[in-house]
């Protein structure tokens, strides 16, 4: 059944079968069927409110539509051989091979311009609590990782050389930073969607007497839209999520990237277990990371959505316009993508192993103490600029003999520079390296243990 024929001389069946499955949409827009059975239950509501239909009317669409959804939604393949257009009509026919003639009551002062606005809505309100879950349970895995490693030291870098040493924990905290501002993008972009379009109409507003406010509050917005305009040509809602998602996608995109150096056996500092590992077909030896490095290649088409969806918006005249159609199919890859990979990231986290004395061994020989070392002469009285040179050279001999400057005979530092103090090892030891970046944010183990405290408590409090 068409919506639409009735202005068509030859009916909806002369449509070319080409242009047909490009303008159909069903087969991806099927996945808002339990959101557009809600919206319709609402509206079915709004119009007994408003004197259109009768209480035990809406009752009968009611259950009509709620056998609609649990008839189709573990059947997707039946709802599609239907070959209805779009998901709208086809619960409308469904509902009227159901209730008869009622059913085609429903769309009364509705149009499907509102009618997915508000499908779409309600699908991205729930997404957004979907991801700030899984963003929560992978902050939650990496925190679990830092406790676990509290003792274990890595190099840490700058312009990707071995610059001052840090505690894992303090690298995992990193990412919990970050995922922590990417949840609470998400939590604000699902604030601002939070308003309910039916009652915008095709783009005027309706002419029945719809309390808009009363069904906006039936669905759990916070309220009715301002503008119909503005409201069924709006998908800055769809945009933000996926600017949202693309941050958090380059997040994981870097959090792959170190953990994909750390396993290199240049590094090797790490492994990945193997139930997030695969093998190579031809070379024996090979465990390759491919989880990570899929976390990262599939950043591309979650940025790539974004890009899509701009583009398909900008230039848009006022209001509806069928390009919108498009906003779909970006959506919802870009938000199963992340998620997917949210999911994998926080499963493959506990089986992490780290080599402990390996990267304690780089950190000493990235020879990360030698600022802990200036210092000391500075605090010995000598410029700033003189201990640097000193230092320097220091550096050079411990090189020379491939041992930290820690592990040079005292007799021959003294010789390069007599004011080092013969106590000097302990002084430059890792663990006092550590011990002294001590300041709120910094690495030393008990500004690291408080902050690992600080974020299990926070993440404990967190709803999603
Ligand atoms: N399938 C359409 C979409 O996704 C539904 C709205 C159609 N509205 C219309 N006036 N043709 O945007």
């Amino acid at each position: 059944m068409s919506l639409w024929a009735g202005r068509f001389e030859s009916g909806a069946e002369s449509a070319d079968q080409h242009f047909r499955r490009y303008n159909d949409s069903l087969r991806f827009d099927l996945r808002l069927l339990p959101q557009d059975v809600r919206g319709s239950i609402a509206w079915a509501r709004a119009l007994a409110r408003a004197g259109v239909l009768t209480d035990a009317e809406v009752e009968t669409v009611e259950a009509g539509l709620q056998d609609v959804l649990g008839r189709f939604i573990d059947s997707p393949a039946d709802a599609i051989a239907t070959g209805e257009e779009d998901v709208h009509s086809f619960v409308e026919s469904q509902l009227v091979a159901r209730i008869g003639d009622l059913g085609k009551k429903l769309h009364t002062g509705r149009s499907r311009n509102d009618q997915v606005a508000t499908d779409l809505r309600l699908f991205c309100l729930e997404q957004c609590q979907g991801v700030i879950s899984d963003l929560r349970a992978l902050q939650r895995s990496l925190v679990d990782l830092g406790v676990r490693e509290i003792e274990t030291v890595i190099p840490g870098y700058t312009h990707l050389q071995r610059a001052q040493p840090v505690l894992f924990g303090h690298w995992c905290l990193a990412y919990v930073e970050m995922l922590e501002r990417d949840a609470a993008r998400f939590n604000d972009a699902r604030r601002r969607m939070n308003l309910c379009p039916l009652g915008a109409g095709a783009l005027a507003g309706t002419a029945f007497d719809i309390d808009r406010a009363a069904v906006a509050r039936d669905l759990g917005f916070d309220g009715p839209t301002r503008n119909s305009l503005d409201t069924v040509s709006d998908r800055d809602f769809v945009l933000e999520m996926l600017a949202a998602a693309t941050t958090a996608a380059l997040h994981l995109s870097r959090w792959a990237e170190d953990l994909i150096l750390y396993v290199s056996g240049e590094f090797a500092f790490i492994t990945v277990g193997d139930a997030h590992a695969t093998g190579s077909s031809m070379m024996p030896q090979k465990k390759n990371p491919d989880a990570l490095e899929l976390i990262r290649g599939k950043t591309g088409r979650i940025f790539g959505a974004h890009a899509s969806l701009s583009m398909t918006i900008k230039g848009l005249p006022m209001a509806y316009n069928k390009d919108l159609q498009e906003d779909k199919e970006p959506l919802f890859d870009a938000i199963d993508t992340l998620r997917d990979s949210l999911q994998i990231a926080s499963d493959l986290t506990p089986g992490l192993q780290l080599d402990a004395s390996r990267s304690r061994r780089c950190a000493e020989l990235g020879y990360a103490n030698a600022t802990d070392l200036a210092d000391h002469l500075v605090e010995q009285g000598v410029p700033f600029r003189d201990a640097h040179a000193i230092v320097g050279r220091i550096v050079r001999l411990a090189m020379s003999r491939s041992v930290p400057i820690e592990e040079l005979p005292i007799n021959e530092l003294r010789d390069i520079e007599p004011r080092i103090d013969p106590g000097i090892r302990d002084r430059i030891s890792l663990e006092a390296v550590l011990a002294r970046r001590a300041t709120v944010g910094g690495t030393s183990p008990q500004q690291v243990r408080a902050a690992l405290d600080d974020a299990a408590s926070r993440l404990e409090g967190s709803v999603a």
